[in-house]
């Protein structure tokens, strides 16, 4: 494959996401234009690329496409599109449903709606885990779910884990759709302004976390509009705009050197 045997070439199992030319439309929205386009994105293990964009720039509908989540509607088409070496505009339902619990691990905008009401917290993350790893006994699961939920920051996570998302305020819901993404150590995450409604100390707890999971190995898709938030985790950035890339490159090149106006 390759005259210069001593390169190191990536392995394709490095390259979680491989996208190029993504567009997203809604038939009968934006008078039938794609909403984003052109949209190119690749992510690998051991790598947190950050989103980021103004207001309705498309990003939410971006990180949802990554999931075929986008919703009735959506058109979605690329040149390339590819999730951990496969093609993903050929997947089934049933590719995708495998993929959404076991490699990757999403953290939505909107806690309330993203956990499941009949419920409690224990059974939602405890389900993730008994799904997905090799543990056996009730006791087994309930200790580790114990342990996720503190580990991202819930008080008394024994109580905790008895409850449902109702009666638990929007930082701990927060807290707890973060607990349910990562439980079971995917390989790759897409959090989309995960801590936006956490104080600062859970906030940089939560970044902890995510980025530990970074660390072992995982891909991170992060969507913030912070960007003190973009600087500590990410190592690349890209800045979007009415559905379009308008920078993007080493995080610290584009906060030091912005080409956007919206990233100055
Ligand atoms: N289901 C949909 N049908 C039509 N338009 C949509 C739909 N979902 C999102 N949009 C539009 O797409 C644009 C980008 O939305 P979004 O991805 O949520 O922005 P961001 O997350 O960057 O704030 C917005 O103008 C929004 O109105
Ligand atoms: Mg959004």
């Amino acid at each position: 494959m390759t005259d210069k045997p001593y390169l190191v070439i990536p392995q394709p199992d490095d390259l979680l996401i491989d996208i190029e030319g993504l567009s997203i439309g809604f038939a009968g929205a934006n008078g039938g234009a794609p909403i984003v386009r052109n949209f190119d994105l690749t992510i690998r293990r051991g790598e947190c690329v950050a989103l980021v964009g103004e207001s309705g720039s498309g990003k939410s509908i971006t990180a949802r496409c990554l999931l075929n989540l986008s919703g009735d509607g959506a058109e979605v088409d690329a040149d390339r599109f590819q999730i951990k070496g496969r093609n993903a505009l050929q997947f089934r339902e049933t590719d995708w449903r495998k993929l959404r619990g076991t490699v990757t691990g999403l953290v939505m905008q909107d806690a309330l709606v993203s956990l499941d009401p009949l419920r409690t917290i224990g059974q939602e993350v405890g389900e993730v885990l008994s799904a997905h790893r090799t543990l056996r006994g009730r006791h087994t699961v309930a200790a580790r779910v114990t342990d996720v939920l503190r580990k991202v920051g819930i008080p008394d996570p024994e109580h905790r884990a008895m409850q449902y998302a109702h009666q638990l305020s929007g930082g701990l819901r927060q807290r707890a759709l973060i607990a349910s993404a990562i439980a079971a150590d995917p390989d790759l995450i897409i959090a989309d302004e995960p801590t936006t409604s956490l104080d600062v100390t859970v906030q940089a707890q939560v970044l902890a976390v995510l980025a530990e999971r970074v660390r072992e190995g995982a891909g991170l898709l992060l969507i913030s509009h912070d960007l003190a938030v973009v600087a500590g985790i990410a190592d690349r950035v890209i800045v979007m705009r009415d559905g379009r890339i308008v920078d993007s490159g080493a995080t610290a090149d584009v906060l030091r050197r912005p080409r956007h106006p919206y990233t100055r």
